[in-house]
């Protein structure tokens, strides 16, 4: 067998984002290679390979090198949610069969998030794998520590040290959540308190941590106060200096880190049939709070 150990790292040239040329993902890796994948991870933040042409059993071992798998953790209404012969796989789409969705997220036009930092354990990353992907429903991403890095030296004092409650009630559709109800102020409201501005578990470098706008809460300050500073926050994140976006082709593989960056899909033609296959890795530490 030809080793596989030989790649590039071509970056973007964005504020974040590589390309990862010359892995062939059916083969194993050996350790000392998937340090220099981790290594351009912890620098480039989201990852894609192209050209991967895995079978689930395949997809699922690549992504175990970066962790332990969560049962696919999607729930929506349609059978499809979870991938029928892979617990850890779920099924992004907006495929509808026999009346039946085949996956989650349908044609949601989603807004900038990290997925469920609503939880004390928020996943370290996930990976999507594109298998119909339609021209429209880029994927964005953001790169929460050049957002933070160019916020005014002013605002870094003031919000360095602070938490922030992250909504647990809403789901990305903002429909409620099953088991909790329609009406919370700030202070009651469920959901995980975390560091605003966290370090980087590899590098230290310092990120914003902000899982999503709505219903986001900057614990002990009073609401106008805390969306003045979530709005001041949230108008540098929308800045495109610190965003790339996948165009996906079928068979990129794309890994992103669900802690230090935010991702959303853009606008997705609904006439257009999109199937990705989605896993995403646990990560038994919280976060870390840069002080
Ligand atoms: C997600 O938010 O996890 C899905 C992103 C996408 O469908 O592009």
């Amino acid at each position: 067998m030809t080793i596989n150990d030989n790649f590039e790292v071509i970056p973007s040239g964005a504020a974040l984002g590589a390309d990862i040329v010359g892995l062939d993902l059916k083969k194993p890796i050996n350790k000392e290679t998937f340090e220099r994948v981790l290594d351009a991870w912890n620098e480039h933040l989201v990852l894609r390979f192209r050209n991967q042409m895995l079978t689930e059993e395949e997809f699922v071992r690549f992504s175990g090198y970066f962790g332990s798998l969560d049962d696919g953790p999607m729930v929506g209404p349609g059978h499809g949610t979870y991938h029928p012969r892979s617990a850890k796989i779920n099924v992004v789409s907006n495929i509808v069969s026999d009346g039946v969705a085949v996956g989650v997220l349908g044609n949601l036009d989603l807004a900038w998030h990290q997925d469920f930092t609503y939880k004390r354990l928020p996943p370290i990353a996930s990976l999507l794998y594109g298998i119909e992907t339609p021209e429209t429903g880029d994927t964005h991403f953001c790169n929460l520590n050049s957002a933070y890095e160019n916020l005014p030296e002013e605002l870094i004092k003031k919000i360095k040290g602070l938490s922030c409650k992250h909504d647990a009630t809403r789901s990305l559709g903002d429909t409620v959540r099953p088991g909790f109800d329609e009406k919370y102020d700030n202070v009651s409201r469920p959901g995980a308190i975390h560091p605003l501005v966290i370090k980087h578990h590899a590098t230290g470098k310092e990120f914003l941590f902000v899982g999503r706008r709505k219903n986001a809460w900057i614990v002990g300050l009073t609401d106008k106060e805390s969306d003045e500073l979530l709005d001041e926050i949230w108008a540098h994140i929308e800045d495109g200096s610190h965003h790339w976006s996948q165009r996906w082709q079928p068979d990129d593989i794309v890994l992103w880190n669900n802690r230090y960056t935010l991702h959303r899909r853009g606008e997705l033609d609904e006439r257009q049939s999109r199937l990705l296959h989605r896993i995403q890795i646990r990560d038994d530490t919280p976060p870390i709070a840069s002080l």
